[in-house]
């Protein structure tokens, strides 16, 4: 047992391995990587650990197949699952991550019991919904990574459009992770000027085409796998949010129970985060086509939900 903090990273695959690699870089806590397949989260550690004299953190690293290891971990987050296999269809790979992410949390709520639980594993708002059901745990400790990374893209290429400091840019996205996901271009500014007085509107729609399909775009370029390296950092960005109680606003799928007329249903919105997991849910005032397309996005993660009957 060190002082630091503890994560559990489940599935050391491309995501799971490279969110080890920013929590300790960042020394944000002592990491755990579990996976089924024998010996590679033990090899993904070792490795890790021989950076840190290099980068010079002091974090505990382990790699496991089991989950003795990951006993009173603070955050434990979930990238477990299986891409899209030929011939599967979407519903079969739904059921095939849902055993999977049922499967992982039961271990994980049987060893840390008071963690927070940050979810990655798609399609995330389903997976996130599962990982609650199966937990047991409170609505505040199971949260979804989505709108990060969305909102992470659209930065990306407001800034990139205007040729200003991804700094200077905050951009806002609703709804469930995929083709319906709601960029909110009103809501997005650069150095608080909002990106509407910026970006002629046939522009911004294509900016906003091409942050609801920036994973699609990844895996067209990639073709053997999906985005890992912002993905991984978003988890991670949320896990230090809760860790160091920053109380940070982001955007995160979280368990909706009539807020923004949603109920029973994992969707993104903004939250605030803290040592808490979920400490507030923000509501913002929608126009009434923002409100059409949140519940067009809700429904599309219903239709999930329905499917897998949870
Ligand atoms: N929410 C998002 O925005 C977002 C972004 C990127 C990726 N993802 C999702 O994250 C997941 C991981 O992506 P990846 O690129 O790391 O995939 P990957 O195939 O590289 O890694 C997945 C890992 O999970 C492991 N695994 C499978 N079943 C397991 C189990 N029962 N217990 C423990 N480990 C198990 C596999 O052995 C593999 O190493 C995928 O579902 C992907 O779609 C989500």
């Amino acid at each position: 047992m060190s002082g630091r903090n503890k994560i559990t990273v489940v599935g050391a695959g491309n995501v799971g391995a490279t969110a080890a690699h920013w929590i300790a870089s960042k020394e944000l806590a002592d990491v755990v990587l579990v996976d089924i397949t024998e010996g590679m989260p033990q090899g993904k550690s070792l490795d890790l650990a021989q950076a840190a004299p290099i980068d010079g953190f002091d974090v505990k690293l382990v790699g496991s197949n089991g989950y003795e290891e990951t006993a009173d971990s603070d955050i434990v987050i979930i990238t477990a699952g299986l891409p899209r296999k030929p011939g599967m269809s979407r519903d079969d790979l739904l059921k095939t991550n849902s055993d999977i992410v049922g499967a992982v949390t039961e271990q994980v709520a049987k060893y840390s019991p008071n963690a927070i639980i940050i979810v990655v594993s798609n399609p995330l708002d389903a997976m996130t919904q599962v990982s609650f059901r199966k937990s047991g745990f409170p609505k505040n400790r199971v949260i979804g990574m989505a709108g990060v990374l969305d909102s992470a893209r659209m930065r990306c290429f407001i800034a990139e459009e205007l040729k200003v400091s991804v700094e200077n840019v905050t951009a806002f996205v609703l709804g469930g992770h995929g083709d319906t996901m709601v960029p909110l271009p009103r809501y997005s500014t650069v150095a608080g000027i909002p990106i509407t007085e910026l970006i002629p509107e046939a522009r911004l729609n294509e900016i906003v085409k091409r942050t609801a399909n920036g994973g699609a775009e990844i895996v067209g370029l990639l073709k053997t796998g999906s985005a890992y390296y912002a993905p991984s950092l978003a988890a991670v960005e949320m896990a230090e949010a809760i860790l160091k109680d920053k109380k940070k606003i982001l955007p995160c799928a979280v368990f909706l129970e009539g807020e923004y007329g949603i109920n029973n249903l994992f969707v993104g919105v903004p939250v605030k985060l803290g040592k808490n997991g979920v400490e507030q849910i923000i509501e913002i005032s929608l126009t009434n086509d923002e409100r059409a397309a949140l519940q067009k996005s809700a429904a599309a993660v219903q239709e999930l939900i329905d499917v897998l009957k949870i």
